[in-house]
C-alpha cells in the first residue's frame, strides 16, 4: 500500500490557499493511488519546537547516554523522520512569509534533516538517506516570484528543493499559487491556475 504524507503550515487558518490546494492534490492522488493511506501533519495545531541546545547535543549523544530531556527533543525529531521515511509521496504547504517558507515549516524541516538518519556524510561528500519520494511542493505568494522583477527574490522555492534534495528527495514538483495579493482577480486566476496544474499532476501520478 502506498502512502501520502500531506505536511501544511500556513498560518492563515481557513483562508489558506496552499493548505487548500496542497489537500485537494493529496486526496486526488489518494484516489488515482488506490488504497494509499494519508497522514497528515498540521503543522499550526501541532507545531513543533524550535530546535534547543538539548536537540542540537542530543542527535549527536548516543540514544543510551542521552538525558531525559535531549531524549524527550530528539523523540519529537525521530516522529517526524520516521513519518518522512514511511511515506512514497510528500506533499508540502507553504505560503510565502517575509519572503521565506512558514517558520513551522522550517523548524519542522530542522526536526526532519539529521545526520545518521535522512543523511550523512561519506567520503565522498554528503548523501541523502531518502530514497525513492515523490515531492510536492504547494507555494502561496501575494506576489509573483517564478518570473518578472521580485524573481529575485525567490528563496522560499530554491531553499526547499535544495534541502530537499540534500536530503535525497530529488523528484520534486512545485505547484505555485501566486500573485494573491494583486487583487481579486489575479487571485482567481492563481487559484484555478494552480487547481488545473493540481489535476494535472494527480492524472500523471
Ligand atoms: C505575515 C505575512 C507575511 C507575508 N509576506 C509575504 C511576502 O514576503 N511575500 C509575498 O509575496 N507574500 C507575502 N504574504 C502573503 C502570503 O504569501 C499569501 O497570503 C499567501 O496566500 C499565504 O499562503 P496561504 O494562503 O497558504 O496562507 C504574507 C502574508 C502574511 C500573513
Amino acid at each position: 500500500m502506498t502512502s501520502i504524507l500531506l505536511v501544511t503550515s500556513s498560518p492563515r487558518g481557513e483562508a489558506s490557499h496552499s493548505t487548500r490546494l496542497a489537500t485537494e492534490l493529496a486526496d486526488k492522488l489518494r484516489t488515482t493511488q488506490s488504497a494509499a493511506t494519508l497522514v497528515k501533519r498540521d503543522l499550526v495545531q501541532d507545531p513543533l519546537p524550535h530546535i534547543e541546545p538539548d536537540f542540537a547535543s542530543g542527535i549527536y549523544t548516543p540514544a543510551d547516554d542521552r538525558s531525559e530531556k535531549q531524549a524527550r527533543l530528539v523523540a519529537v525529531s525521530d516522529a517526524a523522520v520516521d513519518e518522512v521515511l514511511a511515506a512514497d509521496t510528500i506533499v508540502i504547504a507553504t505560503g510565502i512569509i517575509n519572503f521565506s517558507i512558514s517558520s513551522t515549516l522550517k523548524s519542522w524541516l530542522d526536526h526532519v534533516a539529521r545526520a545518521g538518519r535522512t543523511f550523512r556524510y561519506t567520503e565522498s561528500g554528503p548523501e541523502g538517506l531518502v530514497k525513492n519520494k515523490k515531492v510536492y511542493l504547494v507555494v502561496a505568494s501575494g506576489g509573483v516570484y517564478s518570473q518578472g522583477a521580485a524573481a529575485v527574490f525567490d528563496h522560499a522555492v530554491p531553499y526547499l528543493k535544495t534541502l530537499l534534495t540534500f536530503l535525497g528527495m530529488s523528484d520534486i514538483e512545485v505547484i505555485r499559487i501566486e500573485g494573491v495579493g494583486m487583487g481579486a482577480e489575479a487571485e482567481q486566476r492563481a487559484l484555478s491556475s494552480a487547481l488545473n496544474v493540481v489535476s494535472e499532476l494527480a492524472m500523471a501520478a
